[in-house]
């Protein structure tokens, strides 16, 4: 099905719907062109410095992390109902050890403005480029952060990842897990 390119936020509700049950599907690529896929189920879609951002926080020891470093693209693909299995894999498997994409026969598109890849499989699609970032410090974080999600240190690095192009397949409001 051909996916139509739509304005970056016509899409919030449903894919902050899916972030918060279950969980959405950020892909990179490394600077040879393999690709990985991780899932995330913390982030923020709205707008900046006039922009339409996507933030998305991954840890330093996520195999994803060193791609975006290096690459500083990412996309974020809404999983389509059926794919919960796909969310649970990706969430718990490492890039580094398995081919992802191959291991559950992701499709990979290139993206239009952006060399790391969208996911064919999933309605809704955004190419992001990272335009800021920031590695999340002890100090200034409130105490109850610190104790519920930091207890071991790790933290997270907030990706401010401008999206450059939304896309979403026709019907991908009656194939979202609502
Ligand atoms: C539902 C769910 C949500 C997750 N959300 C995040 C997240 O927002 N940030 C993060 O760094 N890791 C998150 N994870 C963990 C990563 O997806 C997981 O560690 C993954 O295996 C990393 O893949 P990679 O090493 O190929 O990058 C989540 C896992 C699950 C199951």
């Amino acid at each position: 099905m051909e996916k139509l390119r739509v304005p970056a936020l016509s899409y919030a509700m449903e894919t902050l719907h899916v972030l918060n049950h279950g969980g959405l599907l950020l892909a990179s690529t490394d600077k040879g062109g393999h690709y990985n896929v991780m899932t995330i189920g913390w982030g923020l879609l709205g707008t900046l410095w006039r922009l339409p951002f996507f933030l998305v926080a991954v840890r330093p020891s996520r195999y994803t992390h060193g791609l975006i470093e290096a690459t500083g693209v990412f996309t974020v693909n809404v999983p389509a109902k059926g794919m919960e299995d796909i969310t649970d894999f990706c969430g718990s498997v490492s890039g580094r050890d398995v081919d992802k994409f191959k291991e559950k026969g992701l499709t990979a598109l290139l993206g239009k403005n952006v060399k790391a890849p969208i996911i064919a499989e999933c309605p809704i699609n955004y190419e992001c480029q990272v335009l800021y970032k920031a590695n999340i410090q002890r100090e200034g974080l409130h105490e109850k952060i610190v104790e519920a999600i930091y207890p071991k240190g790790s933290y997270h690095t907030l990706y401010f990842g401008e999206i450059l192009t939304a896309w979403a397949d026709p019907d991908a409001k009656e194939r979202i897990p609502l």
